[in-house]
């Protein structure tokens, strides 16, 4: 069976992509511990693009310092990191067709969780780093404003690298999710409070980063939607902000959910990467289902858990989504879109186990049942 509507180009704002399959960011541990480009990761990058990916997303690049806790996780946040970062984007280019988002984020209250100890856990409100137990500190309302800026001075940077577009980190409990979820932030200033005030981040991070750089550089979201937790961000709630989000301007969403922090505690929630059975696929369905409506016409990408190349083809024709987003398997296979393109359309041999993020919290990104497989 021929995969028409996957493997038909589709856009993001005025960004040609060869085919709907985009590798949803993945953090990978293979920055130097300064967070520089290696030739380790270009070489990975080079993967994927000869491995038939439309669009690849990079992992979480910091924006500050202070927003780099995870273990060899690449920086942007000052001018020193964009020679190397421009030679990953070319590489990439150097595959035609291919494009290349730079996600940038903050760690927040994330700091501790994979790897690096010597930070402090910041955020909206003060509360508890459930991994390490220890606590996180409120920032203040001018070190909001700072942290804005230095998103925006991020994102411009990833313009000036040559990616072409740029993807805000809004979810799984680092800081811009910490800020939308009523879970987490009590505040009583301009960022707290009604669901307005705790989007306000992210429209101010769009409206300044939009004067920043050209009108045609798409400026898309990655957004928690769900916090599954009783006192959490609902569904519902997220509806109504994906709407002041759009309104703003951002170009496309990818829905998330879930907080890594809670896999650690007594508190049920669902964090997005730690579903360990194919059983659960596509477990972000109803969150697409419930913004799409509201898209006015911008691109809804789907991720999570999505493995089987017939139903994504289903998803993209009943026009549910417009794009399909994968991490795991693409770590094992980073030529899966060229496989299924040459019509092997077996399910990716990802396993689902979490192993390649046990071993990257230590160690670099690999997969470790294709190593065992190799190793015999
Ligand atoms: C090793 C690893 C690293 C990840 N790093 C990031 C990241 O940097 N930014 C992000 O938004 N999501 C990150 N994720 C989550 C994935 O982008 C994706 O949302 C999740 O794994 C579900 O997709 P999948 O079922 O296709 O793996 C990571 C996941 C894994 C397994
Ligand atoms: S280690 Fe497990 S989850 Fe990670 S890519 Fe390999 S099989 Fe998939």
């Amino acid at each position: 069976m021929e995969l028409k509507n996957l493997f038909s180009p589709g856009k993001i704002g005025n960004v040609q992509i060869k085919n709907r399959i985009i590798r949803s960011a993945t953090w990978v541990a293979k920055a130097t511990n300064e967070g520089y480009v290696t030739d380790d990761l270009i070489n990975l990058f080079k993967d994927l693009a000869d491995g038939g990916t439309g669009l690849i997303i990079s992992g979480y690049l910091a924006v500050d310092p202070s927003g780099a806790a995870t273990h060899k996780m690449a920086c942007l946040y000052d001018d020193s990191y964009i020679s190397r970062q421009k030679e990953l984007v070319k590489t990439v280019h150097d595959f035609s067709e291919v494009k290349i988002a730079a996600q940038i984020a903050h760690t927040g209250n994330g700091a501790f969780i994979f790897g690096n100890t010597n930070f402090e856990p910041v955020g909206p409100s003060p509360m508890i780093n459930r991994v390490l137990k220890k606590p996180c500190r409120e920032l203040t309302t001018e070190e909001v404003r700072q942290i804005i800026k230095n998103f925006v001075d991020t994102g411009r940077r990833a313009y000036e690298c040559g990616y072409d577009m740029v993807q805000i980190h809004g979810s799984h409990g680092y800081l811009l999710s910490d800020f939308v979820s009523p879970y987490t932030n009590k505040r009583t200033d301009e960022f707290g409070g009604s669901y307005q005030k705790r989007s306000k981040i992210l429209v101010d991070i769009y409206n300044q980063l939009r004067e920043e750089v050209d009108k045609n550089f798409p400026i898309i979201i990655k957004l928690n939607t769900k916090d599954y937790l009783q006192d959490g961000l609902t569904l519902d709630e997220a509806k109504e902000m994906a709407k002041i989000l759009i309104e703003t301007g951002y170009d496309a969403i990818e829905p998330s959910s879930g907080r890594y922090d809670l896999k650690f505690s007594k508190r049920k929630t669902f964090p997005s990467v730690m579903i360990k059975s194919g059983i659960n696929q596509n477990y972000f369905l109803q969150n697409v289902l419930k913004l799409k409506p509201i898209m006015k016409g911008r691109p809804i990408i789907l991720q999570g858990g999505v493995r089987d190349p017939l139903i994504m083809e289903d998803f993209l024709k009943d026009d549910i989504a417009d794009f399909i987003a994968l991490s795991r398997p693409l770590i094992y296979e980073p030529n899966l879109p060229n496989r299924w393109k040459t019509g092997d359309l077996t399910p990716p041999l990802c396993t689902n186990c979490n192993g390649c993020l046990t071993v990257a919290a230590t160690d670099t990104l690999y997969c470790i049942v294709k190593n065992k497989l190799e190793e015999k």
